[in-house]
């Protein structure tokens, strides 16, 4: 932000992941603005566009779990693929009516995934920005698509574009649907804590504030219609991660019965079309924005991990019918299959 005056109009549909109780810390804050509403309402885009004046628009709006994305497309093509486009159609009509001064300092910021470009041999270097496009779930493949449109309206409107491709993020008030809050959460709870497959799969992890210190960064100084991959260098597969957030379980919340949490991890069927490995090559941002990642892993999970210990309210507030719903449709699909 250029000055701690300066607004941010926070446009969220609240949907199942959506929860007012994460934005406390901001209540009361007159620079901070909440609307409950959906980036695909033209309508109220406008209205808010028109109202706030704002310099840039960011979007982080997104269906991001995968496994809902394949028990159901739909609302990942309507909200990614649809929603962006709106939001898209809404910002250029905005922005091609701006002074000279602010057309040319508008911007308009895409946040996306790593998981566009499809998946890594155990051996094949890291994605860089130039590597092609093949995304193989329905998620992927509608994060994508909007990727694509950002683009298009770049080269052919020339809306002053940035996109950003980060690996998993992990951190506070991460939606216990995610690998890492579940383990947690799940573990606490005394439940089992699903392995899928055979648990190899890669993942580089990302702490949630260093994404948000890279996309301020390429807000900032990112030149117009690049993208700029995001990542953790942290490479793990998901066995250890899941190791690491029991031993850590192990020290600061002892199980009673003297047993590690890792007794509780249950191998149960593969995702399907679960991509193998994805790893981010984040150079380019740190060649050109002289951006890189303040935490390590381990500083990461070990303060992901206290604070869930230290936020079991919250926990149980984000744990509604909905929730235990999925979790329901989800698990019982995939039965536990022998130890591998
Ligand atoms: P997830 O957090 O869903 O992120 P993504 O699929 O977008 O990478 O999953 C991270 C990894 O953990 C992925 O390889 C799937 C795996 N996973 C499990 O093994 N068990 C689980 O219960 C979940 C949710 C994920």
């Amino acid at each position: 932000m250029r000055s701690s005056e300066e607004g941010v109009v926070n446009l969220d549909k609240l949907t199942y992941a959506g929860n007012l109780h994460n934005l406390a810390s901001v209540q009361g804050d007159a620079r901070h603005v909440f609307v409950q509403g959906d980036i695909g309402d033209s309508a109220l885009v406008q209205r808010l566009l028109a109202e706030h004046q704002p310099r840039a628009v960011l979007n982080f709006a997104a269906e991001s779990h995968v496994d809902r994305s394949i028990h159901g497309p739909e609302d990942f093509i309507q909200t990614n693929v649809v929603g962006t486009f709106r939001l898209l159609e809404a910002v250029r009509h905005y922005w091609q009516a701006l002074p000279a001064i602010e057309k040319e300092a508008f911007r308009f910021l895409h946040v996306s995934t790593d998981e566009v470009y499809g998946t890594l041999a155990p051996d094949a270097p890291a994605f860089t920005e130039e590597h092609t496009c093949e995304p193989n779930s329905p998620y992927s493949a509608s994060k994508a698509a909007s990727d694509h449109l950002v683009r298009a309206w770049h080269h052919t409107y020339g809306l002053p574009v940035l996109t950003t491709n980060c690996s998993n993020n992990y951190g506070p008030y991460h939606f216990p649907e995610k690998l890492i809050p579940l383990m947690i959460v799940n573990a606490l709870a005394g439940k089992s804590l699903p392995i899928y497959g055979d648990g190899r799969q890669v993942r580089d992890w990302l702490y949630v504030t260093d994404h948000c210190s890279a996309i301020r960064r390429v807000l900032e100084a990112g030149r117009l219609g690049e993208t700029y991959n995001v990542g953790g260098w942290n490479e793990k597969p998901n066995i250890d991660i899941v190791n690491t957030v029991c031993g850590l379980l192990d020290e600061l919340r002892p199980r009673a019965d003297g047993q590690s949490y890792r007794a509780q991890i249950a191998y149960v069927k593969d995702r399907p079309g679960h991509d193998r490995r994805y790893a981010i090559d984040a150079r380019k941002i740190e060649r050109e924005l002289a951006w890189k990642p303040a935490e390590t892993f381990d500083t990461g999970i070990r303060k992901t991990v206290q604070w869930y210990l230290e936020h079991a309210d919250w926990v149980a507030n984000v744990q509604t019918g909905a929730y235990r719903d999925w979790v329901q449709t989800q698990y019982q699909s995939q039965a536990e299959s022998p130890s591998t």
